[in-house]
């Protein structure tokens, strides 16, 4: 197919290089195009060597068959951009065309993936937020960037994501049949395995974020989830095929092309969820649930230390159990800190569910907020899978991994590693 990849002007323009390389080594037709900013950055002999097609020198130079930006744009199966920085966005957003690469994203018709990379302050700003709710409404699909190093010895959100996880969001946009050699076999060990189009057909529910509980107008009862688990499930899902319901009681960005509903109360979600799930072929709960919450919330702003009367909030997960359909498969998620997985095996029995996967929220780069996690999967089968410590992504991959070959009808999965030694059951006074 042919790809035209777009290179604007940061320093991230040095992983559009592997980008480049890893979409020809997928049998792709590579054209890079350069803003004059990313030249700065990286030299066009650099790109020219890798990919398949020449670099074109701009907007105003002879093309081989026809106006370079018309040519390029129409002929185009994707056009990816690899780093997109903040100008590039809003010159985008804003329809301008005034460089072959802007130029190309105006005539072209495919779809369009863009891969931010700027500071965190930029990242932040109300201009590229909205310049990027415009792109996304228009269809374009955003692969958002991760946190880390940033340029000038800086850290924070706005690295742009790894090579690999572009070209698996390319691929996916460009369908099925994109990745001859199932990509997972050409990169190097450690990368995450391309999982393309597993989950087509299929209707995955997620839930993700810690609901919150009034007490009065003005205050709540919640907890530390951030959403970022439950959204990256939702985003790997999406990626791999499936059709995605995310239910969340997170502020983070909806995923592209996920039907995203905000909720904010157990309540709330428990509604969601069970509308969503009854036709879904699978359900992951990851959200953080609040297990109880004032048994009245009071209409107006309390003054002074109020009394509350707490009472638990709905077992969402029991519901979904006791209304399960046939072949469903349920997946619970666990917090602990303390005999991790005895708990969560016995989690696992007394919710009924097939997978759950347990995090321990008290080691480091676990759990809540990171944007890394290390975590357990308990098959009710008695099988575990463990998974290191590595992006929410990756652990989302893994827990889909395990999810897919249930679906195909193998209970443990590829990645099992063994069966779980016996844990005592009985009453622990474990949380729900
Ligand atoms: O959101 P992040 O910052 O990325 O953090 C991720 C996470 C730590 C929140 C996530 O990995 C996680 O562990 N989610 C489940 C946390 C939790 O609530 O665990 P629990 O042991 O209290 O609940 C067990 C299961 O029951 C969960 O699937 C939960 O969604 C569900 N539950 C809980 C209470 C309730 N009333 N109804 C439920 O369905």
């Amino acid at each position: 197919m042919r790809i035209v990849l777009g290179v604007s002007g940061g320093i991230a323009a040095y992983k559009a290089v592997e980008v480049c390389r890893l979409l020809v080594d997928e049998g792709h037709r590579v054209t890079p195009v350069l803003t004059d900013a990313a030249r700065r950055f990286v030299g066009a002999a650099t790109f020219s060597a890798l990919a398949s097609d020449p670099v074109p020198e701009g907007l105003w130079e002879p093309f081989e068959g026809g106006i370079a930006h018309t040519r390029l744009g129409q002929a185009a199966d994707l056009v990816v951009v690899a780093p997109a920085t903040a100008d590039l966005l809003a010159r985008y957003a804003a329809g301008m065309a005034d460089d072959l690469l802007t130029a190309t994203l105006l005539a072209t018709g495919a779809p369009v993936v863009v891969c931010p990379a700027m500071h965190t302050e930029m990242w932040e700003h109300p201009a590229v937020t909205e310049n990027l709710a415009t792109l996304r409404r228009r269809g374009v699909q955003v692969v958002p960037p991760e946190s880390g190093r940033l340029a000038g010895g800086d850290e924070g959100t706005g690295r742009m994501a790894e090579p690999e996880t572009i070209v698996r969001a390319v691929l996916a946009a460009l369908g099925p049949d994109a990745s001859p050699t199932g990509f997972s076999g050409a990169v190097a060990p450690g990368v995450p395995a391309l999982r393309r189009g597993d989950l087509a057909g299929r209707h995955v529910v997620v839930s993700a974020g810690g609901t919150r509980e009034a007490i009065d107008p003005v205050r709540v009862i919640t907890n530390r989830s951030s959403g970022k688990q439950g959204h990256a499930i939702a985003e790997a899902a999406r990626e791999r095929g499936a059709r995605v319901t995310l239910v969340t009681a997170s502020a983070l960005p909806a995923p592209a092309s996920v039907d995203t509903v905000r909720v904010e109360s157990a309540a709330e979600m428990e509604a969601a969820i069970d509308a969503a799930a009854r036709g879904a072929d699978v359900v992951v709960m990851a959200a953080a649930v609040a297990d109880f919450r004032p048994k009245v919330a009071a209409a107006h702003k309390v003054h002074g230390v109020p009394e509350l009367v707490l009472e638990p909030t709905p077992d969402i997960l029991a519901g979904l159990v006791a209304r399960r359909r046939p072949g469903q498969v349920l997946v619970g998620f666990a917090a602990e800190t303390q005999d991790v997985v005895g708990r969560a095996r016995r989690k696992l029995e007394r919710k009924g569910v097939d997978l759950l996967v347990v995090n321990d929220v008290s080691a480091p780069g676990a759990g809540f907020d990171h944007d890394t996690n290390e975590v357990t999967i308990l098959c009710s089968e008695g099988r575990t899978t463990r998974v290191p410590l590595g992006s929410k992504r990756q652990v989302a991959d893994a827990v889909l991994d395990v999810v897919v070959a249930r679906l195909h009808g193998s209970a443990g999965g590829p990645a099992d590693e063994r069966p779980t030694a016996e844990h005592e059951t009985g009453h622990t006074g474990e949380s729900r």
